[in-house]
This record gives structure tokens, C-alpha cells and sequence, in this order.
């Protein structure tokens, strides 16, 4: 497998130009701020979604300083949403470190959040193109729109996977067609291109959630650096989750679990299932392997460059990537 910094490695000097920029927000004229800031921007993160932006805007009319504030937008935005959830989620480890709640509270994450959506859409409203600006605004709509059906339906049963996918495209999926959109956008591309490009972001930002979702069934802490198994103890029933019910609808540890929310020993027997069900994870890689190719399928319209073969690389790394 290709690593990331591999994939996208002609665009690395213009995602130092994303991390400058994302360093100077941190410099504000209130040191408790700066210190909020500097924690939540500075703090690695793969980059995937300014990468995307950064990309999507190289194919016709590349101006990185056009380009510059909306893949820098598109990654405190992200942050924003990780803040939130963090704090949400009552979640101690993010990034391998701790997250903001754990650090200085509710409150502060609540609030450090608003303020990054304020930025982000300062950043975005600075380029000037009422498209992008208006996409922003959409898009956050649509991520938030998507965490409220999130939280409304833990440890609701009654939930098939299309209304699954239909949360993942809001809450994830947006915010990757709108790096895709942006980008190309911004790039000046053909509208044809432009819809290619958004095409390409959706599939790929469900894929990756779809992976998100099995990792925190599969993986650790020490090599997400964030908790896993978490989605099942929250009760956010996801798509591993519905497979194994599926698969084992009588005397399953997921029913037992959300029904009684009693013995949290349900939800570790739930996990232990899946992990030791090499089906159930294929199933899902599968279905995410499917959408990546659909994703790419359209690609081939766009002028061939390193940037359409980072796209290309970059589904790959999706359903490959452990962490
Ligand atoms: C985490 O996204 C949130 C999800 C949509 C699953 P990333 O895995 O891209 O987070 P960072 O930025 O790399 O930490
Ligand atoms: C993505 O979902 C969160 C947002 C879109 C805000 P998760 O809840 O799965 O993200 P992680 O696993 O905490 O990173
Ligand atoms: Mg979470
Ligand atoms: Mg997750």
C-alpha cells in the first residue's frame, strides 16, 4: 500500500502552504485562545480533505492562493466537527492526545468549536466566490443535520442500512464533495468536471466512513489514537453492527445491548463478533471497495495528470488504510 505523503507527494510543498496558514489562525491576541487553537489545528491529522481540495483544484487553472484559504477552511471546519463530537461523545483521545473536553472541559469545547466554524467560514467567505461561500453554509447544514439524526436514533434497532448510508453522506460524505467541489471550483474547471469531482468526493467520503466504522470494531487505540468501540457503547449503530445482527438475528449481543443497556459486557461480546467474523469486515470492505471503484469511474474524463492518479491512489488507500 501507498502511503499517503507517497500519493500525494507533488502537492506536499503546497500542504505546507494549508499548515502555515492553519498555524497562523493560531495566533491570536489571547494566549488561552492561541492555546485552544494551536491544540486543535496543530496536532497532525492525515490532511485528507485540504488534500482533496488542493487536488480537485489542479486539473485546469491552478492558482494556489486562490486555492489556499478554502483547503485551509476545509480542514478547521473538520476540526470544528471533531471538537464537537469529541465533546458529544464525552471522548478523552483524539490525534493520540488528549482532546479539548478532556483538557479543559465541556464548555471550552463547545465554544472552541463555534469558533472554528466562524473561521472557517471567514476563510471561505474570503475567496470570494458566492458558490463556495454558499456551498460552506449548505454543507455545514448538512453535516449538523446529520450528527442530530445520529444522535436521535441511539440505540434505536429500527434502522436499515440505507438510512445508514443516508447519515454517513450527510455527516461525511458532505464535507468530501465539498473539498472536491471547492477545489474544482476554485480551479476553475468545466462544470462537467466539477460534477465529476463531486461524484469522486461523496463515494469516497462514505467509503471512509464505512472503514471508520469497522475500525472501531477491529482496531486499537494505539493505532487510531483515538477509542475504539466506542460507536456500539454510544449506541450509534453502524454498518458492521447491522451485518452481525443480520447474520445472528436470535439472542444477539447488539439487541441485548441496546434494549437493556444494562452489562456493558453486551457490547464488548458484540465487538469480540465482529472482529473474530472475517466475513462480516470483508462484507464491509467489499461494499466500500464498490464504492470507490463507482467513485473513479468517471475520473478518466479529466485530463490525465499526477493529480488524477493521487485521486486514483487515494481510493485505494481508503479501503486499505488501518488507521
Ligand atoms: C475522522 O476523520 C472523522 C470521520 C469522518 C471518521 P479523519 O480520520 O480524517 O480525522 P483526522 O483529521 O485524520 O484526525
Ligand atoms: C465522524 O464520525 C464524525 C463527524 C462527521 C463529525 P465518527 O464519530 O465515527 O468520528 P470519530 O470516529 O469519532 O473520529
Ligand atoms: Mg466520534
Ligand atoms: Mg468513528
Amino acid at each position: 500500500m501507498l502511503e499517503l505523503s507517497e500519493i500525494y507527494g507533488h502537492i506536499q510543498e503546497d500542504l505546507y502552504r494549508v499548515e502555515d496558514l492553519l498555524e497562523s489562525m493560531c495566533l491570536v491576541n489571547f494566549p488561552h485562545l492561541s492555546a485552544l487553537l494551536g491544540h486543535s489545528l496543530r496536532k497532525g491529522g492525515k490532511k485528507l480533505r485540504p488534500v482533496l481540495t488542493l487536488l480537485s483544484g489542479k486539473f485546469y487553472d491552478y492558482d494556489l492562493d486562490r486555492l489556499l484559504p478554502m483547503a485551509a477552511s476545509i480542514e478547521i471546519l473538520h476540526s470544528a466537527t471533531l471538537v464537537h463530537d469529541d465533546a458529544i461523545d464525552k471522548s478523552s483521545v483524539r490525534r493520540g492526545q488528549p482532546t479539548v473536553n478532556a483538557l479543559w472541559g465541556e464548555e471550552q469545547a463547545v465554544l472552541l468549536g463555534d469558533y472554528l466554524f466562524a473561521e472557517a467560514g471567514a476563510l471561505t467567505a474570503s475567496t470570494g466566490n458566492l458558490r463556495v461561500i454558499k456551498l460552506f453554509a449548505e454543507t455545514l447544514k448538512t453535516i449538523s443535520s446529520g450528527e442530530l439524526n445520529q444522535a436521535l436514533n441511539a440505540f434505536n434497532l429500527e434502522q436499515s442500512p440505507d438510512q445508514y448510508y443516508e447519515r454517513v453522506g450527510k455527516k461525511t460524505a458532505a464535507l468530501f464533495a465539498m473539498a472536491t467541489e471547492s477545489g474544482a471550483v476554485l480551479g476553475r474547471a468545466p462544470e462537467e468536471s466539477v460534477q465529476v469531482l463531486i461524484r469522486y468526493g461523496y463515494g469516497l467520503g462514505i467509503a471512509f466512513q464505512i472503514i471508520d466504522d469497522v475500525l472501531d470494531f477491529t482496531s486499537s487505540e494505539e493505532e487510531l489514537g483515538k477509542p475504539v468501540g466506542s460507536d456500539l457503547t454510544q449506541g450509534t449503530f453502524t454498518l458492521p453492527a447491522m451485518l452481525l445482527l443480520k447474520r445472528y438475528p436470535r439472542k444477539n449481543p447488539v439487541t441485548r445491548w441496546f434494549r437493556s443497556r444494562t452489562d456493558p459486557a453486551d457490547a464488548r461480546q458484540a465487538i469480540e463478533m465482529v472482529r473474530n467474523s472475517p466475513a462480516i469486515v470483508q462484507e464491509c470492505f467489499q461494499i466500500a471497495s464498490g464504492l470507490c471503484e463507482e467513485a473513479c469511474r468517471d475520473l478518466k474524463l479529466l485530463p490525465a495528470c499526477p493529480s488524477r492518479q493521487s485521486l486514483y491512489d487515494l481510493a485505494n488507500y481508503m479501503v486499505q488504510r488501518r488507521k
